[in-house]
């Protein structure tokens, strides 16, 4: 396995694998395949582009003419796929394009896979098709339960997999993480959102009461995860990769405006996202069997974060402008809890 394509590698974790592979792994190569939507943003390749062993490709991976050419061309060997529309809020306005990219995407790269008889499919999934999970944890067998148009295409994705594997033999493994933060991730999701908006002593926006529960992990440590099980994983098999620590949105929030020196005054409760899931909650013990655990604590993760976003101004000032500005208006505008 030397000649990987990384799809959606321009976004927030698949940038960040692309740099922890090229830095681990000295005689691999990795093509990015990325469609470059909002998300996606060369800017977070910036320090590999001159690598000889990167390469990137502009495509979707609904394109599977564009996906086999860029096979053939790169003699790849197996396919890590981070591609998919990814923000709860945004598959509420807009479903279509969720299911068009996660769930026929994914067919598309398994299709293609089938046919060149890759060695390994890698599906980047999440803990979020599992539902909302109210007690314990959610273990690799539990039924999937999905509540937004994203938690469905991610769980078609998987379940697509899973079922190229049993009646192709295609070699598929498939990682169910956490919330991700750190460098790159694009501001529409909480972390850098809040991180953000405090800087600017812009109000933050808490859905509801603030107290669902979300396993923030730090993006290095899910990136690790990825490459243990797409090395050593079994073909056919579900790795959850998760801290095992759930934090309430309040509490996290309140500690981004401690590290950042601002008030807690800016912390404005607006009304609830639709169908919110209260908490996600993973057991990460078949992952532990293959040696893997999170290294970073909460504090450390979101410390990292914020340092990141204060010293890297470049990066996401101009992202909040424009198509942001809409998104911003549209999604938040009139929610405040008076
Ligand atoms: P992101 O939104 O930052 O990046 C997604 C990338 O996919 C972008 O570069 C975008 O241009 C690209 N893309 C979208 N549609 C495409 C298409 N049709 N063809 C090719 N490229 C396309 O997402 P992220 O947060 O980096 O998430 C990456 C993967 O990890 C996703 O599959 C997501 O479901 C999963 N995941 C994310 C988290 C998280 O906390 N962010 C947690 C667990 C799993
Ligand atoms: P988000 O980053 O969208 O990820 P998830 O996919 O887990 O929903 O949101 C994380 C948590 O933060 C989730 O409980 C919703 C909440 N949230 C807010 O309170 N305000 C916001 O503006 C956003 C985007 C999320």
């Amino acid at each position: 396995m030397k000649n990987l394509l990384v799809t959606g590698g321009a976004g927030f974790i698949g940038s960040n694998f692309v740099r922890y592979m090229l830095d681990i792994y000295p005689d691999y190569h990795v093509i990015v395949y990325d469609k470059l939507t909002y998300a996606g943003n060369l800017d977070n390749l910036l320090d590999v582009k001159d690598d000889p062993r990167y390469g990137f490709v502009h495509g979707d991976i609904c394109d599977a003419a564009k996906v086999e050419a860029v096979v053939q061309e790169h003699d790849i060997d197996a396919v890590v796929n981070f591609a998919a529309d990814t923000h709860v809020d945004r598959s509420l306005m807009e479903p279509g394009s969720f299911i068009q990219t996660d769930v026929y995407g994914t067919y598309v790269l398994l299709e293609v896979a089938r046919k060149f008889g890759l060695e390994r499919v890698h599906q980047v999934s999440t803990d979020e098709v599992y539902g909302q999970v109210l007690e314990g944890s959610s273990l690799e067998t539990d039924t999937l339960v999905t509540r937004s148009p994203y938690s469905a295409s991610k769980a078609g994705g998987d379940l697509m997999c899973y079922a190229y594997f049993v009646s192709f033999g295609v070699p598929v493994t498939i990682t169910r993480g956490s919330n991700n933060i750190g460098p790159f991730q694009y501001p529409e999701k909480v972390v850098p959102l809040f991180i953000t908006n405090a800087i600017d002593d812009i109000p933050l926006p808490l859905y509801g009461d603030g107290r669902q529960q979300r396993d923030y992990q730090y993006v290095l440590d899910h990136c690790q995860g990825i490459d243990v099980v797409l090395h050593r994983g079994t073909p056919g098999q579900t790795y959850n990769l998760g801290t095992g620590v759930e934090t309430e949105n309040i509490v996290m929030a309140r500690l981004i405006l401690d590290l950042l020196g601002k008030p807690y005054s800016l912390i404005q409760h607006i009304t609830d996202r639709p169908g919110h899931d209260r908490r996600y909650s993973l057991n990460c013990d078949k992952i532990g069997a293959l040696g893997w655990r999170s290294r970073h604590s909460f504090e450390e993760a979101l410390e990292k974060t914020v340092r990141w976003y204060v010293d890297n101004e470049w990066w996401w000032r101009k992202i909040k402008t424009g198509e942001y500005r809409e998104y911003y208006k549209r999604q938040y505008a009139g929610r405040e809890i008076k």
